[in-house]
């Protein structure tokens, strides 16, 4: 039986938001035994020491060296020192009861040329003792190999849009493998793929910051897709059956929810631009029909001679199609999605091809971050259409969570945050039998947040970068999320025991 609470974070919060989360439900059966819950950070917003022991240059390091670009003028130079203090990380992580801390290799401090010709010895032992570290403490290791930090030298030579990439990184991923597979069971070859082409190459969003709208993004992706694919089926023809280890993708995406009856068009066609780029040629086989098809009809009356979307060929559909042994999902908040009139046919753009209008409810609890509004149910509906629409894959979720500004009080949004979100995950579990086998929060600590610098905090632990010492302290939340992995449960008490299930 499914026994329902009202939040207890109602009166804090009804008086500040017209929402209705002041009487949101939470689902009190507990999570699985076997259910993973964890966090997650990434090598350039945490390690810090850009250059130290022989780690190469890398885009980010050049973005924050060279441009004005970031909000608060800062760098990753030293960021949360975690280069120095990976011990104390792993104490907190141990503390916090964690099965599994997903991070990120730093491409350039392995191969400080970004090209497999050097391997940089001291970067290799960093992350060695790291793993070791994590292992010694009953902490699964789930390492992303590509969190957005291209090499310099790898961008100078053509980077993401030129095809070499897809040998370069093969190269990175196979050298990756041989270091650390024996350790490492669960592999993401990309983080959010979408903000590295799309910020990367389309809108100057992010490093490299190129702005090739509607060009660069498809082309980037076109490669990085192909690299995927590469680099999994490196996995599993020379590694799987001695490692024995399971290797997929990140893809994010928020929930876009149709305005109207009339929108659902436009929002079912916003999450195949967003979601289905990535997951279509992965899961199912080549890009979603509607990209494949509003990019060239937009392309022919923009003057192109060919659509801006690039094909694959059939061997390369079939290459790419079945490359996952799993997914990682990130998703923070969701947007109302309504039908755009055809955007005028003029400089091509990305956002024209997906030809819709979004935006969210001033209603929705905001964070820091402009982008982030608390949405829960928005997680149990996207849950539910991946389930449909790539035929049920194990799912786990590598990244959600909440920013604030420095100035996080009680923590209570935050809480209320963990504690919605992961009841509709439960929902998704229980009710829509979605295969979703774990839980990673974003993030262990405070740390880069790329573009905004350290404006927006979305660490368990807050960080006072104004030591030297990179003090971690907890935030209330670690407490609430401490508690949910010890007891399985989002309320004081979970009245049915599933534990079997
Ligand atoms: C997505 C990215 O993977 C991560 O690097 C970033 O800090 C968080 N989401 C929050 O924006």
């Amino acid at each position: 039986m499914r026994v329902l609470f009202v939040l207890v974070f109602s009166c804090l919060l009804a008086t500040c938001f017209a929402d209705d989360l002041d009487d949101y439900e939470i689902n009190n059966n507990t999570f699985s035994e076997d259910f993973l819950f964890g966090t997650a950070t990434s090598a350039y917003q945490v390690e810090g020491a850009w250059d130290e022991d022989g780690k190469g240059e890398n885009i980010w390091d050049r973005l924050t060296h060279t441009t004005e670009l970031i909000k608060d003028k800062s760098t990753g130079d030293i960021a949360c020192d975690s280069y120095h203090k990976y011990k104390e990380d792993v104490a907190l992580l141990k503390d916090l009861g964690v099965s599994h801390y997903r991070f990120s290799l730093s491409w350039s401090r392995i191969l400080p040329t970004g090209f497999a010709n050097k391997v940089n010895t001291a970067g290799v032992t960093y992350y060695k003792n790291l793993i070791k570290e994590l292992k010694d403490n009953d902490i699964e290791p789930f390492v992303t190999i590509f969190h957005w930090d291209t090499p310099q030298p790898i961008h100078d030579a053509g980077g993401w849009t030129s095809e070499f990439v897809v040998d370069w990184f093969a190269d990175y991923a196979r050298v990756v493998f041989e270091l650390f597979g024996e350790d490492v069971k669960y592999w993401l070859t990309f983080n959010e793929p979408k903000q590295t082409c799309h910020e990367g190459y389309g809108s100057a969003k992010k490093a490299p910051a190129i702005s090739s709208p509607g060009v660069g993004e498809y082309l980037c992706t076109h490669n990085l897709l192909k690299a995927h694919a590469r680099a999994w089926h490196i996995y599993d023809e020379e590694f799987r059956s001695t490692q024995n280890g399971k290797i997929s993708i990140v893809i994010d995406t928020p929930w876009y929810e149709p305005a109207t009856e009339d929108d659902e068009d436009a929002a079912e066609r916003k999450r195949q631009f967003v979601f289905g780029w990535y997951a279509n040629p992965i899961f199912n086989g080549d890009y979603p029909e509607i990209m494949k098809t509003r990019i060239a009809e937009r392309s022919e009356l923009e003057g192109f001679g060919e659509s801006r979307l690039p094909a694959f060929t059939k061997d390369e559909i079939d290459y790419i199609k079945g490359t996952y042994d799993y997914l990682g999902l990130n998703s923070y908040s969701s947007y109302m999605v309504k039908t755009d009139p055809e955007p005028d046919i003029g400089s091509p753009s990305w956002d024209d091809d997906t030809g819709i209008y979004e935006y969210q409810l001033d209603d929705w609890i905001p964070a820091a971050s402009d982008w982030v509004r608390v949405t829960p149910w928005g997680m149990r509906k996207l849950l539910a259409w991946v389930k449909k629409t790539y035929n049920n894959p194990a799912i786990i979720i590598t990244e959600n969570g909440f920013s604030d500004d420095g100035t996080y009080g009680d923590d209570a949004t935050r809480i209320l945050y963990y504690q919605t979100y992961l009841s509709n995950v439960l929902d998704a579990i229980i009710e829509d039998e979605v295969n979703v086998f774990g839980y990673t929060v974003w993030s262990l600590l405070d740390n880069m947040e790329w573009m905004v610098g350290y404006t927006e905090k979305f660490g368990l632990y807050q960080v006072d970068f104004s030591s030297k010492n990179r003090t971690r302290t907890a935030k209330p939340s670690v407490d609430y999320y401490k508690k949910v992995i010890q007891t399985r449960c989002l309320v004081d008490t979970c009245e049915t025991d599933t534990k079997k299930r």
